[in-house]
């Protein structure tokens, strides 16, 4: 009786201890190697490399939760931008600033990079149909499953939008029009005028 009641005790001691938990301190982490990520946190930093050295399942002979980049500033793990600088994607392109009310603008300066290459409109093809295929249909007739319930989907074969450019679509798919809403933010620019190419192809 009395050796089981001490046990308790003990234990009821650790998992309280366990609980002082706040700020910087995550409490008892049960299974820690579940909590501190191999990859490099972006967030957090952890500099002391013999943080967690009892855990030790990695091989590189540091602690568990060292988490830092050596070959950055401070053992950064992710970089502040250099300042005054404006990143550009891997095509080298600035970000899209043309605001959405200026799609006539967009229009008629705005020029499709990439030539009707076979593996260019095949790529827009699968972007088409992956974004767009459920509201305008596979033939871009304003047909898809999403115009079966809702009015009001464009039928891109129309007289109304047969002769829109490449960089009307681009501005359209960016900053979405009326009804239909932005896709911007889950079409890469360069996805957008791949899909723009092979909307030109369907309207033919
Ligand atoms: C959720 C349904 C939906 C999706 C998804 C969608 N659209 Fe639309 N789209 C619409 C509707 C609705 C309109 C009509 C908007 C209006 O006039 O109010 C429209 C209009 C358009 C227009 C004509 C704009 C104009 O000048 O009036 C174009 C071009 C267009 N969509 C292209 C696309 C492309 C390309 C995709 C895929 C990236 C796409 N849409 C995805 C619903 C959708």
């Amino acid at each position: 009786m009395r050796k089981s009641f001490i046990i308790i005790l003990f234990a009821g001691g650790i998992i309280l201890a366990g609980c002082k938990a706040g700020g910087d301190n995550p409490g008892l982490e049960y299974a820690p190697n579940m909590y501190h990520s191999v990859a490099y946190e972006p967030l957090s930093q952890i500099t002391d490399e013999d943080a967690g050295a009892w855990v030790n399942s990695l091989d590189n002979g540091r602690g568990e939760y060292y988490n830092s980049n050596k070959y950055n500033p401070h053992g950064m793990n992710m970089r502040a931008p250099a300042p005054n600088t404006v990143a550009r994607n891997k095509h080298h392109w600035l970000p899209y600033r043309l605001p959405k009310d200026s799609l006539v603008i967009a229009s008629a300066v705005l020029k499709n990079p990439f030539d009707s290459t076979k593996a260019v409109l095949a790529e827009g093809k699968v972007l088409y149909e992956m974004y767009c295929k459920h509201c305008h249909g596979a033939k871009a007739e304003g047909d898809g499953l999403v115009a079966d319930k809702y009015a009001g989907v464009a039928n891109l074969k129309g007289d109304a939008y047969k002769n829109i450019t490449e960089g009307h679509i681009f501005h359209v798919i960016t900053h979405g029009k009326g009804l239909m809403t932005a896709h911007g933010s889950q079409v890469l620019p360069e996805e957008r005028w791949k899909i723009a190419k092979y909307v030109k192809t369907l309207q033919k």
